[in-house]
């Protein structure tokens, strides 16, 4: 009953000529795709051009970061009306860069998230543990927390929507992924967190989707477990073979 979604985060990749470049060549390939939703998220600088370029296909558009506000003196920031604006339908919100590097904590994830969702983006909301929690038996404790903080206070009518993308951080960029076995354990726990905050139904309509080297050769192992909703996809979504490749593995009679 859930469509998987395949969303490529392009990080701090592609200037706004090769992000042109990378769409237009991406909305042919995978023009005929049904039953998968695909997202790219360039960087901001890029977001509107890739937005045109994907128009009337289906291909979407996700920002990689939001800021809560609406406006005003917060220099550097992107809202998220003005995301909308340039043609984006989501936003990546906590990715494990960012509370790695630029300070990102439960409880902004939690601003921003449900500023997202006021504003009309779907937000993939990452969680996941560091190696040194894995190797302490603390990741199911961590991805409760990271749950709970930053979900807090939003409405289960609201919570339907939005996609929750379990990246372990030990394997992110590493070229060393979950054991199918592991992101199975990690996705039913994350459904099950959700049960309990959401209820039954809105959490059976929740995506949950892995991320951590996501490779065309090992996607479909891990989408093969039925709490693995699809896939955020880093360094293999930078080349539109790959990320087509992806985004085939991931349609319903492919798996
Ligand atoms: P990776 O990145 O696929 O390059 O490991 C995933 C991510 O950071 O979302």
């Amino acid at each position: 009953m859930r469509r998987p979604l395949i969303a490529g985060n392009w990080k701090m990749f592609k200037t706004v000529r090769e992000a042109i470049g990378f769409a237009e060549e991406l909305r042919n390939v995978v023009k005929d795709v049904a039953g998968v939703e695909i997202v790219v998220a360039p960087p901001f600088t890029a977001l509107h051009a890739v937005a045109d370029a994907v128009r009337n296909s289906n291909v979407g558009v996700g920002a990689q970061d939001l800021y809560w506000e609406a406006e005003g003196a917060f220099t550097g920031e992107v809202s998220p009306g003005m995301i909308k604006e340039a043609g984006a339908d989501y936003a990546i919100v906590g990715h494990s860069e960012r509370r790695r590097l630029f300070g990102e904590t439960d409880a902004s994830v939690n601003r921003k998230t449900r500023a997202a969702i006021a504003a009309g983006l779907t937000p993939i909301v990452c969680v996941g543990e560091t190696l040194e929690e894995r190797e302490r038996a603390e990741t199911l404790g961590v991805l409760d927390r990271q749950i709970d903080a930053g979900l807090e206070g939003i409405p289960a009518g609201q919570a339907a929507g939005l996609a929750v993308a379990y990246e372990p951080v030990w394997a992110i960029g590493t070229g060393r992924h979950a054991t199918p076995a592991q992101a199975a354990e990690a996705h039913a726990h994350v459904r099950a967190r959700l049960r309990q905050r959401f209820g039954a139904d809105v959490a059976a309509r929740c995506r949950v989707i892995y991320g951590g080297s996501v490779k065309p050769e090992n996607v479909r192992d891990l989408l093969a477990s039925a709490d693995v909703d699809g896939a955020l996809v880093g360094g293999a979504s930078l080349d539109v073979p790959s990320f087509a490749a992806i985004v085939m593995a991931a349609r319903p009679a492919a798996l």
